[in-house]
């Protein structure tokens, strides 16, 4: 990988989420610096996984000690910060660092602009399945970003998964596929293990049916190399069971819900951006 130094301004869920990735693909865990609001939290890190963290709680200027020698800054704190952040350790930052946000909503625009000229901008969104390596990142390489860059960038994110490039103008709109997209498939698996458990199942047996059939049928699609459309009708007999069902799903034009279900939460990236937090 081609990173000396990396340092990770906000080391919360999705920050310890690629720390970890990128300590179990084999990057060595005394080139990462971590900051943390709170000492408890830095100290926490240090004791997992061997790297040295600052605490804001510790002394006010932990993120500028953190990024002093780091070619690339990975900014995960929460999108409200992140300006203030980068202005904060803009003069700390090294010549032809690489800075990467994987904050929702804030722009390349917003990060060049307190960020010196010779410092790089990737803009990433990341979603939660990186807790167990099966991210899907979607990447935006800013103005002042080189193909190299990029490809920095591409290489961490691909230490929790998979990765995706596109125009800025698509973020919002991959934020709301992918990024919001567990909370998409939680929700189903919810509503799926109601039904179950009004067919007489208790809630573990329900559980155990319905989660068990979500992940067995996306390792299936994976492992398969089909379509999703084929192997349902791999499953689906003519005049069998599974026909009548799928029949009723079909009248609940899960399509057009989709549809307004990303729009919603896209015109919600929009009002965010425009300050409505
Ligand atoms: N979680 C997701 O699913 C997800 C997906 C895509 C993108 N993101 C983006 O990831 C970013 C972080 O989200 P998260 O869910 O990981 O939040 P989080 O769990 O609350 O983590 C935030 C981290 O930032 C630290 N922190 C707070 N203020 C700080 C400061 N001024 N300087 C340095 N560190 C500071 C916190 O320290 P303490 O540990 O001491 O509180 C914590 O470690 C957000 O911008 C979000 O948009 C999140």
């Amino acid at each position: 990988m081609n990173i000396q130094r990396l340092a990770i301004l906000g080391t919360g869920s999705m920050g310890k989420a690629i720390l970890a990735g990128l300590v179990k693909s084999g990057f060595n865990p005394a080139n990462i610096t971590a900051t943390t609001k709170s000492a408890a939290s830095a100290d926490a890190l240090v004791a997992e996984y061997g790297i040295l963290a600052f605490a804001l709680e510790n002394g006010d200027d932990a993120n500028q000690m953190a990024v002093a020698g780091a070619d690339v800054v990975l900014v995960a704190v929460k999108p409200a910060y992140v300006a203030q952040t980068l202005a904060e350790v803009a003069d700390n930052l090294d010549d032809d660092a690489l800075v990467i946000s994987v904050a929702a909503g804030i722009t390349i625009a917003t990060m060049q602009a307190v960020t010196p000229d010779d410092v790089a901008v990737v803009r990433a969104m990341p979603n939660t399945p990186a807790i167990v390596g099966r991210a899907i990142t979607g990447l935006s390489a800013g103005s002042r970003a080189t193909t190299e860059n990029l490809d920095t960038a591409i290489s961490l994110f691909e230490t929790v998964g998979q990765t995706i490039t596109v125009d800025e103008s698509q973020i919002d709109a991959l934020s709301t596929v992918s990024g919001s997209g567990p909370a998409y498939v939680f929700y189903l698996i919810e509503q799926f293990t109601a039904a179950a458990q009004t067919l007489g199942f208790n809630a573990e047996q329900a559980a155990l049916m319905v989660n068990e059939t979500f992940l067995g049928a996306s390792l299936l699609l994976e492992a398969s190399g089909k379509t999703p459309a084929e192997l349902r009708r791999q499953v689906t007999s003519p005049n069998g069971t599974t026909e009548r069902a799928i029949a009723e799903l079909e009248k609940a034009e899960l399509k057009a819900t989709f549809e307004t279900a990303t729009a919603a939460a896209l015109a919600r990236a929009r009002e965010i951006a425009s300050g409505n937090r």
